[in-house]
């Protein structure tokens, strides 16, 4: 009674009611996070609609229409109006995400807040740290993102998400936190990032690709995974709540990994490359991009993430 012809796999598959009873992985509002940018001048970016520039009035309003369509978590990046050595715009009280924060906080008190914490579009050379003698020098980064990190908590975010890749950044986020009495703020690491060429779209909307070099000596090299648990293991030692893989769909296997080793939260980012591409194919007719997307979508949830980062958040309110 094992085999053909007394199993038979599609009984369970020929209506959707059959197959819903038995679908393993579902898509939930719920763990979606739509990642906005906001800048001193409105960038509206017909190529990719999930990666327009808002400034702090527009983005209130796009957020407005996130809400009502169910959308319960942002993720906010800056673009601000100067760039310098010291990424002040990162860390500034009145910095362009800092200003964001203080006029979403009030009219939104349930959406989650979330913040990426680094430097890369403050600093005038692009890179997620300091630079000193050509090189990005990481501990004199942490201060820096430590000091953005608490800014960010100070002006209303609900959760910081260190991207910067520098060694002891959590430790770092996580001491000054304590040290202003965010004891409660989450920290929401991007532990396993990898350097890729899936950034591509994220850094012509926020303006952060490197004038020099890459990003290849801090961020971790796609041939590896074991080094990824490492990352994992030492960011949650350091006091991370949750952690994060990104880009996803060429990751899937990390993400795989990490589930299997660890039972902290795991946040997958489905990077602006991964979305560009979709987009771009359905564009050519080549693919249905809802299709696509919420094929791309169950596929990082089955590989083991619990929320995702997505440019189709806002589009997938409407999808389900
Ligand atoms: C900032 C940051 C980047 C992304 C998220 N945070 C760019 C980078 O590291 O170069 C990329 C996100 C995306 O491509 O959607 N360090």
């Amino acid at each position: 009674m094992s085999s053909f012809p007394d199993v038979r796999l599609r009984r369970f598959r020929r209506t959707g009611g059959l197959r819903g009873l038995v679908r393993e992985t579902r898509l939930s509002l719920d763990q979606f996070v739509m990642p906005l940018f906001v800048a001193p001048e409105a960038l509206p970016n017909v190529d990719l609609p999930g990666m327009s520039r808002f400034t702090v009035d527009g983005v209130v309003r796009e957020v407005e229409g996130l809400v009502s369509a169910g959308v319960r978590a942002v993720i906010l990046f800056g673009i601000p109006e100067d760039k310098d050595e010291d990424a002040t715009g990162a860390w500034d009280d009145d910095g362009i995400v800092q200003r964001a924060l203080r006029a979403l906080r009030p009219e939104f008190p349930d959406l989650v807040l979330v913040t990426d914490v680094c430097l890369c579009e403050y600093t005038s050379h692009g890179h997620c740290g300091i630079v000193v003698d050509g090189e990005v020098h990481n501990d004199r980064s942490l201060e820096l993102l430590a000091r953005t990190a608490v800014s960010h908590v100070e002006a209303g975010a609900d959760v910081v998400a260190p991207s910067d890749m520098m060694d002891g950044r959590v430790h770092a986020i996580r001491e000054a936190l304590d040290d202003h009495s965010f004891e409660s703020t989450p920290i929401l690491s991007y532990a396993a990032k990898y350097a890729s060429a899936f950034y591509g779209p994220f850094r012509e909307a926020a303006g952060s690709a490197p004038s020099f070099g890459d990003r290849r000596g801090y961020q971790m090299d796609p041939a590896n995974v074991r080094e990824a648990l490492r990352e994992c293991e030492l960011d949650l030692d350091e006091g991370a709540d949750a952690i994060i893989v990104k880009p996803a769909l060429p990751y899937l296997d990390v993400i795989r990994a990490a589930r299997e080793s660890f039972d902290a939260p795991i946040a997958a980012y489905n990077v602006s490359g991964e979305y560009a591409m979709v987009k771009a194919a359905a564009r050519g007719g080549w693919l249905d991009e809802k299709q696509a997307a919420l094929e791309s979508l169950t596929a990082i949830k089955r590989a083991g993430a619990d929320l995702v980062i997505s440019y189709w958040t806002k589009d997938l309110a409407a999808w389900l």
